[in-house]
């Protein structure tokens, strides 16, 4: 088996932000509830296209708004809930019962802003981090639970995946 990778990736336009979104999606376990994947990154650094990307892969059609004004976007899978999220308005760790935070347990949550609430990163299973490079952008992706490790695993073995080295 191959190592698991705590990948750098260079994402020369939208397009490769979305490739990555693909492959963190083709990756998950059937079974995702209760996964966090915390998106990191200045504004505009592609948080919301990687998330849009993975939710399409999912098998979701039509449109995809974000969720910086109503904080939680809900999408019903077959496989399960996804919760698209944006923490930016939010203050802290106290600030989330008013999202229903405990209700979002059952499913699988793509957070944009995570940093706005310290325990999240405890707690999640996957980090991207996204920043400016040039014209593009630049992600490194880690792993903060096994879990998170074995889907970089499976995506260091998988042949749509960009993450490569
Ligand atoms: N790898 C890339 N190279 C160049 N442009 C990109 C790349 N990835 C995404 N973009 C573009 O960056 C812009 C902002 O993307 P996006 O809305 O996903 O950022 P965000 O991190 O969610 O921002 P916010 O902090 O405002 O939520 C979009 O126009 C998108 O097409
Ligand atoms: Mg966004």
């Amino acid at each position: 088996m191959r190592e698991p990778v705590n990948g750098r990736l260079e994402l020369a336009d939208e397009q490769a932000t979305s490739d990555l979104g693909v492959a963190i999606a083709a990756a998950l376990p059937e079974d995702f509830a209760g996964w966090g994947i915390l998106l990191r990154g200045d504004l505009g650094a592609g948080k919301s296209t990687l998330a849009r990307a993975m939710l399409r892969s999912l098998g979701h059609q039509g449109r995809i708004p974000s969720p910086t004004y109503t904080l939680v976007e809900p999408y019903q899978f077959p496989r399960g809930s996804v919760y698209h999220i944006d923490l930016y308005r939010i203050a802290g760790a106290e600030e989330l019962e008013f999202l229903g935070w405990s209700d979002l347990s059952d499913g699988l949550k793509l957070i944009e802003w995570p940093e706005r609430v310290t325990f999240l990163e405890r707690e999640a299973d996957l980090l991207v981090q996204l920043g400016y490079r040039g014209t593009g952008r630049g992600a490194e992706v880690s792993a903060l639970s096994e879990r998170g490790t074995a889907l970089l695993t499976r995506m260091s073995a998988g042949t749509r995946n960009p993450v490569t080295s």
